[in-house]
């Protein structure tokens, strides 16, 4: 089945990296001749057993905070507060009107305009003041870096924070260690999160560059003495290596993009490589274990799809598949924006 882009919910369509750069969206993101083998695919069956009980639909939400604020949307655009600095960039989704006027609007400190094929910060423009390419970001007391990169994206999705606090009150309630793997973990966030929170944790992801960029967030959250694995790999051929080793893990977060390439060329392709993986990550889970977290975007599909894999997939597990979006909430007008499809399964 040939995957389809769903332009509404494309705010975080991002490929990674091969050899660990970013490569602009809409280029090399399909399979091409540099594309290596695919391994052979899991033979997946249905699970045997009790399907887990559900809750859905679940709309996990961001409200405006003091390290984050969606300001307000509009006309194809959405203005945010990261920190010190306001934010303007593209939104598909925000088909409404702006609510704020044009003055709150224009006194943005950084507009993304992709007008250039120049790699990072040149697509950006700043009206006030030129800005570097980083900036101090907090997240719930840790601190880490935002900056502006090519593809518009500011080194972190706001809407993740629903899942890190649920992960961060999963392992302080288990009172014992906790492993948490992190596929497709970008700049590291819910990795510092869980390793503040006291887990052991390993995360992966193709970009050499969000691996780097993750080193440095850890430091800067003085969070350096804490156990985290830093792997530059594939996330299937991770996990299928996990696997065959016997590595086992308590929590594991998967955040898919549409397409992805692995750091040798890997392909990943969401609809038809999802099912694989999500098999992959239930037969990596201790004997004792306590989350999947699934999160997509940017494909055009409900959670209703999600939802439906992850509870085939953990039949005979127990627990509860819980599945929805991760919305923000507009601090203007109080409109939403849905960021994300989700679906997990809590022990
Ligand atoms: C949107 S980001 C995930 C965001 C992250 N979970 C967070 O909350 O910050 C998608 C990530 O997947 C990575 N990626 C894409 N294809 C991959 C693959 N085949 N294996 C591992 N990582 C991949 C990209 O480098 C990118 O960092």
């Amino acid at each position: 089945m040939k995957p389809f882009r769903d332009k509404r919910r494309d705010s975080r369509s991002h490929q990674p990296a091969k050899g660990g750069a970013e490569q602009p969206r809409g280029t090399g993101t399909k399979p091409d001749d540099r594309s290596v083998p695919k391994p052979t695919p899991r033979v997946l069956s249905l699970r045997d057993g009790a399907l887990p009980v559900e809750h859905l639909p679940l709309i996990l939400e961001v409200a405006p905070n003091a390290d984050y604020a969606l300001l307000d949307s509009g006309a194809g655009q959405k203005l945010e507060q990261y920190g010190p600095y306001r934010i303007v960039r593209p939104e598909g989704q925000a088909i409404w009107q702006k609510a704020l006027p044009a003055k709150d609007w224009d006194r943005a400190d950084a507009i993304f305009t992709g007008d250039t094929d120049e790699e990072g910060i040149g697509r950006w423009r700043f009206p006030r003041t030129p800005l570097g390419e980083t900036w101090p970001m907090k997240h719930d007391g840790i601190d880490y870096l935002g900056r502006f990169t090519s593809f518009r994206h500011v080194g972190v999705f706001p809407e993740q924070a629903s899942h890190w606090d649920h992960m961060a009150g999963l392992i302080a309630a288990a009172k014992r260690p906790v492993k948490v793997l992190n596929l497709f973990g970008y700049t590291g966030l819910a990795s510092l999160v869980a390793a503040r929170a006291g887990a052991e944790v390993t995360h992966v992801d193709a970009s050499k560059k969000a691996i780097g960029w993750a080193r440095e967030n850890q430091e800067m959250a003085g969070l350096s003495q804490k156990p985290i694995r830093w792997i530059v790999d594939d996330a299937m051929k991770f996990a299928e290596r996990e696997e065959r080793r016997g590595s086992r893990y308590d929590i594991v977060l998967f955040d898919p993009p549409a397409y992805g390439r692995g750091p040798k060329g890997e392909v990943w392709q969401l609809f038809e490589d999802l099912p694989d993986l999500t098999d992959l990550c239930r037969s990596i889970l201790t004997p004792k274990p306590i989350a999947v977290v699934l999160t997509a975007y940017s494909i055009r599909a409900s959670f209703f799809a999600i939802h439906a894999l992850m509870r085939d997939t953990f039949a005979g597990m127990g627990g509860t598949v819980e599945s929805g979006e991760l919305i923000i909430r507009e601090k203007s007008a109080g409109r939403a924006l849905s960021t994300s499809l989700f679906s997990r399964w809590v022990a």
